[in-house]
Order: structure tokens, then C-alpha cells, then sequence
């Protein structure tokens, strides 16, 4: 799929003020520091798009990027980055879930995993959480420029077993990614276009 155009529409921590075209959106989900606001950039080729930072925390808002001019997506602020350990409640900010619950729009999440690390408690409880409430999600590995190929596979093969010993039956639909060397961009953006179109 070709971008056309990328532009920022809105930022905000109320659900209820969302945009209010009936376009598919996708949002990007996962611990701070993951690289959602890069990966957001990657895709559309925009370089600062979505504000990035090396520290985590960086995004604070639900923001709303419209694309093409018929689809969204979403960048979101992460979890995961209080210091001492909350309930999945309290960690999850009620302002995330309340988008995950109730935003229409939403066709897909694409819960990102820093393909580096061991299989982290937080996000396969976000993973089952978004099972509960059926919304239906990918995963994206990213920062695969971090490791080798060889390990890139053998980390991805860790993580379905941690999956499955989690009570999913299969691996989810996933994606590699790199924000620096555009990997997995087409595969992405063609997931994309596929779901747009049904
Ligand atoms: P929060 O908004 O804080 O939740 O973080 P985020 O998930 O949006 O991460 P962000 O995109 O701001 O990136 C965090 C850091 O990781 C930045 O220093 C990025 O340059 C770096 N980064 C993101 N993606 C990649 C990647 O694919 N490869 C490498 N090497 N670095 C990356
Ligand atoms: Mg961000």
C-alpha cells in the first residue's frame, strides 16, 4: 500500500472524544519504550509524525494519525513503566482500557514486543486481557535490528510456547519489525490494506 498522506488529527484521554468518522483504525499497544511512536513514523514515512524519545513515557494520549484520508491509527501511551508492581487495573490506565472497551472503530490492535526480551508477564496479560474482550490483535516484534536472525526465530519460537502455556491455542497472526531499517513495513501496511478492504 502506497501513504498518500499521514497527518495528526488529535490527542486526548477521553474516548468519548474520539474522532467521530466511522473509519478503521488500528492502535499500537505495548510496554513504554517498545517503540509504538516509531513504529507509527516507519510506516508512514514520516520522521517525526509521532513524538519518540528514549526514555519511556514519552506518549501520554490516545493520538489519532489519518491516513489516506480513510483510515486511522492510533498511537497510545504504554504500561508497564510504574516502578513498583500495580494490578493489571492500576497499571493499565482506566483511560487505555476504556478505549480498548469501547471504541467501535477499532478493527485491530497490534500489541508490539520488544523482540529482545523474555516473554514478560505484563503483555501476555494484556494479550489475554484483549482475548476477554475479544478484540482481535497481532503482534509485532520490533527492534529486530537488535539481534540476528537466528535469534530473531528462536526468541519468536519462546514466545509461542509462552503463549500457549497461557492458554492460547495457536500463535497470533505477527509481523518483525525494525523502526531504523523499515523491516516489515510492506507486510504491515499490506495487513492493513487487507482488512481495509473487507
Ligand atoms: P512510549 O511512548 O514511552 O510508550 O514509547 P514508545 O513505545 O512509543 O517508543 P518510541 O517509539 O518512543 O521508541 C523508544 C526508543 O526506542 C527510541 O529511542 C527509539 O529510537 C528506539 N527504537 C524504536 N524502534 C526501534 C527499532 O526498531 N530499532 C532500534 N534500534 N531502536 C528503536
Ligand atoms: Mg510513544
Amino acid at each position: 500500500m502506497k501513504i498518500t498522506s499521514a497527518e495528526f488529527i488529535i490527542s486526548n484521554s477521553d474516548v468519548s472524544k474520539c474522532p467521530k468518522d466511522p473509519l478503521p483504525e488500528y492502535a499500537f499497544i505495548g510496554r513504554s519504550n517498545v517503540g509504538k511512536s516509531s513504529l507509527i513514523n516507519m510506516l508512514t514515512n514520516h520522521k517525526n509524525l509521532a513524538k519518540t524519545s528514549g526514555k519511556p513515557g514519552k506518549t501520554q494520549l490516545i493520538n489519532h494519525f489519518k491516513i489516506n484520508l480513510n483510515w486511522f491509527l492510533v498511537d497510545l501511551p504504554g504500561y508497564g513503566y510504574a516502578r513498583v508492581s500495580k494490578k493489571t487495573k492500576e497499571v493499565f490506565q482506566e483511560f487505555i482500557t476504556d478505549y480498548f472497551e469501547k471504541r467501535e472503530q477499532l478493527v485491530c490492535a497490534f500489541v508490539l514486543i520488544d523482540i529482545r526480551l523474555e516473554a514478560q508477564k505484563i503483555d501476555l496479560e494484556f494479550i489475554t486481557y484483549l482475548g476477554e474482550i475479544e478484540v482481535p490483535f497481532c503482534i509485532i516484534f520490533t527492534k529486530a535490528d537488535k539481534i540476528s536472525k537466528t535469534k530473531i526465530d528462536s526468541h519468536i519460537a519462546a514466545y509461542r510456547k509462552a503463549l500457549l502455556a497461557n492458554n492460547w491455542e495457536e500463535m497470533p497472526q505477527h509481523f518483525v519489525t525494525s523502526a531504523l531499517e523499515s523491516t516489515g513495513r510492506d507486510k504491515v501496511l499490506g495487513f492493513i490494506d487487507e482488512v481495509n478492504e473487507q
